[in-house]
């Protein structure tokens, strides 16, 4: 296997370098229980729970399912993570970040803003914190806030992708950068984990494909689509949140966008995840599906399980080992 650069305290617990991406309405505990016994990187955002009493909920419950995993199987769990968006606009930034100390969450992925105040607090317990990066300026803040990991965010990723070419941003951020690299966009089998590491990354940052497994909380609707869906059907659009991000184009079509709206440039307001369904503003991300170019590749809905086999599989097979 390619030595990857990890941190030191996630040494013999990954079965594959790939931390499954967190995804806004689709991670939960069920995908990130799943993930880290099968020895990858399990996260998902704070604000998939409405409250921060639901998230503490969740905190439990993870660390209570890897624990039992533990003792009864004698092998070690993956470390899990949780995605704090750090934006202005984020209202629990603040309760969220105190409860990931309180159950010393092992990775903190921060989004939106990196912040050398949540880094420090983090390796006080001995966490580490990765930070999304879609250009070199946002890298070099990253670095400044002495995060321990940088996840390059390329084009043609979902959510909030970047639109620098994975080659470009890998080349640029290694430029300067010898810590953890994580590489994202379109990465969706075992071979690609192992082209992401020639290229220089140390981890795969997998989103997109794990919408499509039986533990995924994405609806139906959504799965098929992807299903469904070829690259040319992903807009990349500021227009539904204010950060231009990737969207089936079906999805906008079916909830009444039209192509002026998708040029427009929206308003950044995190507050808007809170937003109880029903109202306007629940459209983005609830009725607007995301999903990156590599919608392509997607042919099936498994579980993390079956998944994560064949990515194992795959991985060995590419020549690494
Ligand atoms: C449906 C969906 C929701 C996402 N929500 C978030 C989020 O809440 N926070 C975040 O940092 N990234 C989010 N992302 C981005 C992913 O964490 C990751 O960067 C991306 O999925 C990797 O590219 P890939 O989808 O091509 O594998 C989301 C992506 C998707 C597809």
């Amino acid at each position: 296997m390619i030595q990857s650069i990890l941190p030191e305290q996630w040494q013999d617990r990954l079965s594959i370098p790939v931390v499954m991406a967190p995804m806004f309405l689709v991670s939960g505990p069920e995908m990130v229980i799943a993930g880290c016994k099968k020895g990858v990187v399990g996260t998902f955002p704070a604000l998939n729970q409405r409250t921060s009493e639901g998230f503490e909920q969740w905190l439990i419950q993870i660390t209570e399912a890897l624990t039992t995993f533990e003792q009864e199987t004698g092998k070690k769990a993956a470390p899990f993570g949780v995605n704090l968006i750090t934006h202005p606009s984020n209202p629990r930034m603040e309760a969220d970040l105190a409860l990931c100390i309180k159950y010393k969450v092992p990775l903190i992925i921060t989004a939106l803003g990196a912040m050398r105040s949540v880094t420090d607090q983090v390796h006080q317990y001995g966490g580490v914190v990765f930070h999304d990066a879609i250009n070199i300026r946002h890298a070099r803040k990253a670095a400044d806030a002495n995060v321990d990991g940088i996840i390059a965010v390329s084009a043609g990723a979902g959510g909030h992708a970047g639109a620098i070419n994975p080659f470009a941003l890998i080349e640029e951020i290694r430029g300067f950068w010898t810590k953890t690299l994580l590489l994202g966009g379109c990465i969706n089998r075992g071979h690609q984990i192992h082209a992401a590491q020639v290229m220089g990354a140390d981890l795969a940052y997998v989103g997109t494909r794990f919408i499509n497994t039986l533990e995924s909380r994405a609806p139906e609707g959504h799965k098929t689509m992807i299903l469904e869906s070829t690259a040319d059907d992903v807009v990349h659009t500021p227009a539904v949140t204010g950060v231009p991000s990737n969207f089936m184009k079906q999805s906008l079509l079916n909830s009444g966008y039209d192509m002026k709206a998708l040029l427009d440039q929206g308003h950044i307001d995190f507050g808007k995840k809170l937003t109880p369904s029903g109202s306007d503003s629940s459209k983005a991300w609830q009725d607007v599906w995301s999903a990156g170019h590599g919608v392509s590749g997607i042919k099936n809905i498994v579980s993390c399980e079956q998944l994560i086999e064949q990515l194992v599989l795959e991985y060995k097979n590419s020549n690494c080992r």
